[in-house]
């Protein structure tokens, strides 16, 4: 297999508006997890898996490995080290994208980042959020501004191929002029890549209860969306490729997507099979008689019993029908600014784009939602403002 995602659900502390699956105050579990981890991933490596069919974009990418969370940089050296040599049974690690996410607030020392891409972490993703204290601070961040930048910097000086900041704009008490700011802050920082989310508020969350109690106010759907633009004026400015619709990469390669662009990302973008591991992951696998998407179990406590009885810690497997994966296959690659090739939609789906959507895409393109030419079909600028709805077409 190719590509691998491990989940690491650990954090210091909860954030306000996030419910990826992670916990807090169980550092304790941390080691026991590392030891099912390893072992899940001595299963996956066992377990025979022929090749799936890909596209010639699908083929091009890179082999990755990527450490997502919850906070995976509250591992230790060694803990990572023994996920890397289980996982490089499974994904060679020669050549691969291997991205580590990390929050800046446990405070990256030095040597640990050194010893990460001594490991091979070639690849580290910071949550900085926002560049606002008082925002952080109502967001339940553990960093401010300054140890934020202050990361960053020793994530540069320690080596990384490519570093990544996320931020998240539409946040509580967010002004334009506030993301303005952030905007011009980041581009003098220059990372090689920026993932810029807008705010979900998710029901589960704390910050979804203030905001419903009418304790927090969020900026409207008009200022997001006047937010989104501002970025989008401002990093084409500042030398960054748009290539999804949240994210942006610089770029030294002429062409539809950027050197910095998320191998490991793309490959979900493009449809591609990957497996996951660790409490609550999920993986996607298609062969010519099997499709489907499986899901872990959720808790710590569940993961571990199941692997403790070595079993495969799976709780729920998807079927995917052919037509499910067209649909995916066409709302996941047209996130993607090149949107979907008709050679890629074949080779994935084993169907032709026009016999399947072609009267969707018309459709769409009379909106002036979707562009075509002969070999590809993607979305418009104002077709991304509204992909979510665009997307709907294709189910
Ligand atoms: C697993 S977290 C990243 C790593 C690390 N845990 C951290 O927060 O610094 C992945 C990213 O998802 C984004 N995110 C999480 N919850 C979100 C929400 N409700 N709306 C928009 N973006 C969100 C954040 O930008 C976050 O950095
Ligand atoms: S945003 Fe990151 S640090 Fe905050 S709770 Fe979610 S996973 Fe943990």
């Amino acid at each position: 297999m190719k590509h691998l995602y491990i989940h690491i659900p650990f954090c210091h502390r909860r954030c306000s508006y996030c419910d990826f699956n992670s916990y807090a105050n169980v550092d304790d579990r941390i080691d026991a997890y590392v030891t099912a981890l390893c072992a899940e991933l001595a299963m996956l490596a066992t377990s025979v898996i022929p090749t799936p069919p890909v596209s010639t974009e699908a083929a091009a990418l890179r082999p990755t490995i990527f450490f997502g969370g919850g906070t995976p940089t509250m591992l230790t050296l060694d803990q990572i080290e023994r996920i890397l040599v289980a996982a490089s049974q499974i994904v060679p690690l020669a050549d691969a994208e291997i991205s580590c996410e990390a929050n800046p607030g446990t405070l990256l020392a030095p040597d640990y980042l050194r010893g990460l891409c001594q490991l091979g972490v070639n690849r580290l993703s910071l949550g900085v959020q926002s560049l606002h204290n008082p925002t952080l601070r109502i967001l339940g961040r553990i960093h401010n501004a300054e140890e934020a930048q202050q990361s960053y910097l020793q994530a540069r000086a320690a080596g990384f191929e490519s570093i990544n900041l996320d931020f998240i704009f539409g946040l509580p008490g967010q002004t334009l002029e506030d993301w303005e700011q952030t905007l011009a802050a980041i581009t003098v920082w220059q990372p090689d890549h920026l993932a810029l989310y807008s705010l979900i508020l998710e029901e589960q969350t704390p910050l979804y209860a203030q905001v419903t109690a009418g304790r927090v106010r969020l900026p409207d759907d008009d200022r997001s969306a006047t937010m989104y633009e501002m970025a989008l004026e401002h990093l084409a400015a500042n030398g960054y490729l748009q290539y999804e619709i949240s994210n942006f990469a610089r770029t030294s390669a002429a062409g539809p997507l950027p050197s910095h662009a998320c191998q490991h990302n793309l490959a979900y973008w493009l449809n591609s099979d990957y497996l996951a591991a660790g409490a609550g992951a999920y993986g996607h696998i298609t062969t010519p008689h099997d499709r489907h998407r499986y899901a872990n179990r959720l808790t710590i406590d569940g993961y571990l019993a199941a692997l403790a009885a070595a079993q495969r810690p799976v709780a729920e497997i998807i079927p995917l029908t052919p037509a499910d994966l067209c649909a995916e296959t066409m709302m996941m690659g047209l996130r993607l600014n090149m949107g979907v090739g008709a050679a890629h939609f074949a080779a994935r789906c084993g169907m032709a784009l026009a016999t399947v959507y072609g009267g969707e895409i018309a459709n769409l393109v009379a909106l002036g939602l979707l562009e075509q030419d002969a070999e590809r079909v993607w979305l418009t600028p104002r077709g991304r403002m509204i992909g979510n709805q665009v997307f709907q077409h294709f189910l």
